[in-house]
């Protein structure tokens, strides 16, 4: 059983967009005092065992987050019962979770910018073949759905209103 909602954060490679989703939620959970279990993963495994790709490191490092210690690891069919919510960074990466998923799993499928009102429906660019501006648009957007995701997960937390 979870004890606490537990996140995952999932992009194509795990070297780019989804550690630093998980370092941004990381960090705003962190700020808020909110205790949840967060990971990320690839749908891909060309990268496995190595760690985020250095401009994803920096655009970190420049906001003082340190995620040089984060390692890729591929999705697993245990990760859709492990979490209660698996976020993708674009709609390619949904779709693959989408046909990953075990037909009794029970974790909350979405896109990350799903969480961000008014921006429904968007992906995160993938920032990997282009240059530095990318990943401080990747930090932007998933610093927004970070703060997004948790004001909801914090919101169902309270107790229902009469
Ligand atoms: P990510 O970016 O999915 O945000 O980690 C990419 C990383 C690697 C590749 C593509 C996107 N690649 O083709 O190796």
């Amino acid at each position: 059983m979870r004890t606490m909602p537990a996140i995952l954060f999932v992009c194509l490679g795990n070297i780019c967009r989804s550690p630093l989703a998980e370092a941004a939620l990381r960090e705003e959970a962190r700020r808020r005092g909110v205790a949840l279990e967060i990971d990320s993963a690839g749908t891909g495994d060309w990268h496995v065992g190595a760690a985020p790709d250095p401009r994803a490191q920096a655009i970190a490092r420049a906001h003082d987050v340190e995620i040089g210690h984060y390692r890729v690891r591929q999705v697993t069919s245990a990760d859709f019962t492990r979490f209660s919510h698996i976020i993708a960074l674009d709609h390619e990466n949904l779709a693959n979770l989408q046909r990953l998923r075990p037909a009794a799993a029970d974790a909350e499928l979405s896109l990350l910018l799903d969480h961000v009102p008014g921006r429904e429906g968007e992906p995160v660019a993938d920032p990997y073949f282009g240059g530095p501006v990318g990943f401080a648009v990747t930090w932007a957007d998933v610093t927004a759905g970070a703060q997004g995701l948790l004001a909801r997960l914090t919101e169902s937390d309270q107790p229902p209103r009469v």
